[in-house]
């Protein structure tokens, strides 16, 4: 067997070997098939990427018929259980796990880069009282790009590390911040002496106590989800972050971007979806009812189905035990009990098992984010904490990549060509 490709033109009638690697063939190849050496080689059209490989990558391996998620090779499942948010991130940009040495070092050095300069306070203070807190991170992270302009020297590595640094460490802050100004609140400054996300959840919740000690059961559980957001290899919002890469620009601006897909609906937006369907759905009883309509095709089970995983999404387990947790503290969300009942039967039904629909990560996380008191706007902001170390673990995985240039893809031109300008006085005569 021989790893080619042989392509006749039936145009020209020439025939072509095109080497496969690794289950794909450049689309550069495909240049060389011309009906003319005066004419342009064929191309590949491709909306959406669905069927294209942007990069080689080793973060992240995804497995949709199977359910399986890994992260530098590592079960989704462990992390979720034995590791903290911040090992994952180690784990993201390094491609290893930290020693003891490391973690500490990582850990010290994250905690003492939360604080941001005072006039990023300033400018966040500027934003409409009721600006989204999506659109305040996202601006608030560019804006970091003119605090750090030494940022855009991206070819040193410890140049590199330092803003990884910076941004793991601040988009808490951001985050928190974004919240407080929705609120009328006063911003909370981070303080040194929490974990990652204790110290996240005081700048959310702190009023006027010395210090706000957070439910360490809530705390492992934002955590949690925190690692569960961490990387999806070449989703919407990390194309962003490797697309606005490419151009070499600095971190924050590329991230900047990333928080910007993101913040779509078809992207970041779904948990909120499963919420709004619950409520609509409102007592078991309905339950019936509306899996007709979702079967007569007037309805979508939201948190139901992924273009990826084509089996029980493996985060979507993780989170409803974290469900557990969490409720033990905040007592039980009325709509778990509809979700659960609405999960049991469309897991026996046919419509939806020949489809091989089932739970995606958002069909619990709304539940949970609502649990912990955020309003449906803060769920984005919690995706893009979680996946900030996977965005930059793809941005370094790019920039050191001989393979890549700046994305600049083709097009198929449908417009007209050669037209004569008519000036405005003839035009508007
Ligand atoms: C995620 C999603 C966009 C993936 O879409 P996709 O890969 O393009 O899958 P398709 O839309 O081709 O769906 C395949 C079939 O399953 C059906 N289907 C997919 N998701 C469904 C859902 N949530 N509820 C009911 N039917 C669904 C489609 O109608 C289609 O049926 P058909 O073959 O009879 O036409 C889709 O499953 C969805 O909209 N889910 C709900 C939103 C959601 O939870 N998004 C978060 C993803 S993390």
């Amino acid at each position: 067997m021989t790893d080619s490709l042989t392509v006749r033109d039936n145009r020209t009638g020439a025939e072509y070997d095109i080497p496969i690697t690794d289950g794909t063939i450049r689309a550069a190849d495909l240049g060389q098939i011309k009906t003319a050496d005066d004419q342009p080689g064929l191309a590949t059209y491709d909306p959406g990427f669905v069927n294209t490989a942007s990069c080689r990558s080793s973060v992240t391996y995804i497995d949709g018929e199977k359910g399986i998620l890994e992260y530098r090779g590592y079960p989704i499942e462990q992390l979720a259980e034995n590791s903290t948010f911040l090992e994952v991130a180690y784990l993201l940009i390094y491609g290893e796990l930290p020693s003891k040495e490391q973690y500490d070092k990582w850990v010290h050095e994250i905690t003492y880069h939360t604080y941001v300069h005072e006039n990023v306070k300033s400018f966040m203070q500027g934003f409409r009282y009721d600006a989204h807190p999506m659109g305040m991170l996202m601006a608030s992270t560019g804006a970091l790009s003119t605090f750090y302009p030494e940022a855009s020297n991206i070819a040193d590595p410890d140049n590199r590390h330092i803003q990884i640094v910076r941004m793991i460490a601040k988009m808490p802050t951001l985050g928190a911040w974004a919240f407080r100004h929705a609120q009328g609140k006063p911003y909370i400054y981070p303080d040194n002496e929490l974990n990652y996300t204790e110290n996240f959840l005081s700048m959310l919740f702190k009023m006027s106590e010395h210090r706000y000690e957070a439910d360490p059961r809530l705390a492992r559980a934002l955590d949690v989800l925190f690692i569960l957001h961490a990387d999806h290899e070449q989703n919407c919002s990390t194309n962003a972050v490797r697309s606005v890469g490419s151009s070499q620009v600095d971190p924050y601006s590329a991230v900047g971007a990333g928080i910007g897909a993101l913040f779509g609906p078809l992207h970041g937006g779904a948990n909120e979806a499963v919420l709004r369907m619950l409520r609509r759905i409102g007592s078991k009883d309905n339950i019936p009812d509306f899996i007709a309509g979702v079967k007569d095709g007037n309805e979508r089970l939201m948190g139901f189905g992924h273009r990826v995983y084509k089996n029980y999404d493996p985060r979507a387990k993780i989170i409803k035990k974290a469900c557990d947790d969490v409720f033990e503290v905040t007592g039980v969300n009325p709509l778990l009990e509809i979700a659960q009942e609405l999960e049991k039967i469309a897991l026996e039904d046919e419509y939806f098992v020949k489809r091989k629909l089932y739970p995606n990560v958002d069909f619990y996380s709304g539940l949970i984010y609502e649990a912990f008191q955020f309003p449906p706007e803060m769920f984005t902001v919690l995706f893009a904490i979680g996946r900030t170390p996977g965005w930059l673990a793809q941005w370094q995985e790019l920039i050191g990549d001989k393979d890549q240039k700046i994305a600049r893809p083709k097009q198929i031109y449908t417009g007209d060509r050669g037209l004569t300008f008519t000036p405005r006085e003839e035009r508007w005569a």
